[in-house]
């Protein structure tokens, strides 16, 4: 829409102006000043999907039933009533899907390999055909020039562990979990050179197992749900061993955590150290016990009678030394400020009035992706960060020429990669960047009415369209930088 005070004349001449892709002598050196430093010559850019948000197909080629399937299918679960049973047909669209990433000039691709498509009861009988379609998807990308980043667990747990054992609950499906790796790791290795374990295990258990609003849907007590973390932080360590022991030499292994950012509210010295003990603090439960091989006396105080149980030899196996850290960061989780008291951190409360994107839970702190690489690789000196993903969603409507417009996916891009930049230029080891998403897909809890991806897709007729963020990401790719 034309502001009203603006002429008729002055518009022409703006628009003119723009669609000649005109600027002034000043505006261009100006420009090349901002935001331009290019990235590392090697700097790793990717993209990102899982499983069950894209794949569909879920009764084919023998694939079990997983915990997401039982859930989607329970009414009132999913917002809009769907499930991932069709999604966005990448099982068959796969080759379609693969050139488009190649269409974006990424050399990454970061996806996750089903566990019920290859144990379809968890445990016991492999299925070989479940594991082709990944040997098809692996050969498809390579052949294309991308890298596969395999990731073994984002969510999809096989419904018969968690019908036998009560899923997390149990220890057993740590072991399981191993044994998979192994199985996986065996036959893909030869290709894959890059495995993230698990996904967002702060999400998974908490939403999962306390709160129930993620697959199974369990609200277990404290003690029940930090043996479950704990289980699953076992399950980490014991698939980095089985890479090792089953996949070729110098397969590089690490989770891929949706780290609890906490955010310096003013940075002073004093506001980053208190930064740095709440991130340890509040991420004692896994990345915390994976990078130091013991809980922290805070978590271990404070969980009290709740605190999981463990042996020694369960933390060792815990903090198996990893190749790298995935971090997948969206929002400022924790705003902190210095306090003289224990625990030396205080947590701000957010104003209802904080901005946040078209998913309410994404607030806009792009400042987070410069401060939790940051302190994390300090606090655990971490030498080999991964952003596994960052990215928003958008309204991301069709216009009346049948474009995506989605500038506030730019906007968001563009200063998160700035802030990114910014801490690679002081020497945070953050060495590649997964955006998520490839395309829209099936997020979760929200079916398909949050869209995350670079290409839109229409659910009904599966057509994928590249929004203008894809175009813009696609810049940033090939000039390994923001902008000119
Ligand atoms: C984190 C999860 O790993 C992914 O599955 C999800 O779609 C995105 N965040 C966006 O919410």
């Amino acid at each position: 829409m034309v502001p009203a005070s603006l002429s008729r004349r002055s518009f022409g001449k703006l628009a003119g102006v723009a669609a000649l892709g005109l600027t002034t002598h000043a505006d261009a050196a100006e420009s090349t000043a901002v935001g331009s430093a290019p990235f590392p010559k090697d700097f790793l850019w990717g993209t990102a999907t899982s499983s069950y948000q894209i794949e569909g197909a879920v009764a084919e080629d023998g694939r079990g039933r997983s915990i997401w399937d039982t859930f989607s299918h329970t009414p009132g679960k999913i917002e809009d009533g769907s499930t991932g049973d069709r999604a966005v047909e990448h099982f068959h669209r796969y080759k379609d899907d693969v050139a488009l990433i190649k269409a974006l000039g990424v050399k990454a691709y970061r996806f996750s390999i089903a566990w019920p498509r290859v144990f379809p009861d968890g445990v016991g009988q492999p299925n070989p055909k479940g594991l082709d379609f990944y040997n098809r998807l692996i050969d498809e990308l390579l052949a294309n020039g991308i890298e596969p980043y395999a990731t073994l667990y984002h969510w999809d747990l096989p419904q018969a562990l968690q019908d036998r054992v009560g899923g997390w609950q149990s220890s057993d499906t740590s072991k399981a979990l191993g044994d998979y790796a192994a199985y996986v790791a065996e036959r893909l290795t030869d290709r894959v050179k890059n495995i993230f374990t698990v996904n967002e295990v702060g999400r998974f258990v908490n939403f999962g197992y306390g709160w129930g609003i993620d697959a199974p849907g369990l609200k277990l007590p404290a003690a029940q749900l930090n043996q479950a973390r704990h289980h699953v932080a076992l399950a980490h360590g014991l698939a980095v061993q089985a890479v090792r022991a089953s996949g070729r030499a110098g397969t590089r292994v690490g989770a891929a955590e949706n780290i609890a950012a906490c955010v310096p509210a003013i940075a002073t010295p004093e506001n980053i150290r208190a930064a740095e003990i709440a991130t340890r603090e509040l991420n004692a439960g896994f990345l915390g016990v994976v990078l130091e091989g013991k809980y922290t006396d805070g978590f271990l105080a404070y969980a009290g009678a709740d605190a999981p149980k463990f042996t020694p030899e369960e933390l060792k196996i815990i903090a198996t030394p990893n190749d790298f850290v995935g971090l997948n960061i969206y929002a400022p989780q924790f705003y902190v400020t210095a306090s003289d008291k224990a625990p030396g951190f205080h947590v701000l409360p957010f104003p209802t009035s904080f901005p946040h994107m078209n998913s309410e839970w994404l607030r806009i702190g792009p400042e987070v992706i410069y401060w939790a690489p940051r302190i994390a690789a300090k606090i655990w000196n971490i030498e080999t960060i991964y952003i596994s993903e960052n990215g928003t969603s958008s309204e991301d409507k069709i216009a009346a020429d049948g474009q995506v417009y989605d500038l506030d996916r730019i906007m968001f891009l563009r200063n998160y990669l700035t802030q990114m930049q910014r801490a690679i230029a002081e020497g945070v080891p953050i060495r590649g960047y997964f955006l998520w998403s490839l395309m829209d897909n099936f997020e979760w809890i929200f079916g398909y009415g949050k869209r995350f991806g670079l290409y839109r897709v229409d659910f009904e007729t599966q057509a994928r369209v590249p929004k203008l963020s894809a175009a813009f990401y696609r810049d940033v790719v090939a000039r390994n930088a923001i902008g000119v």
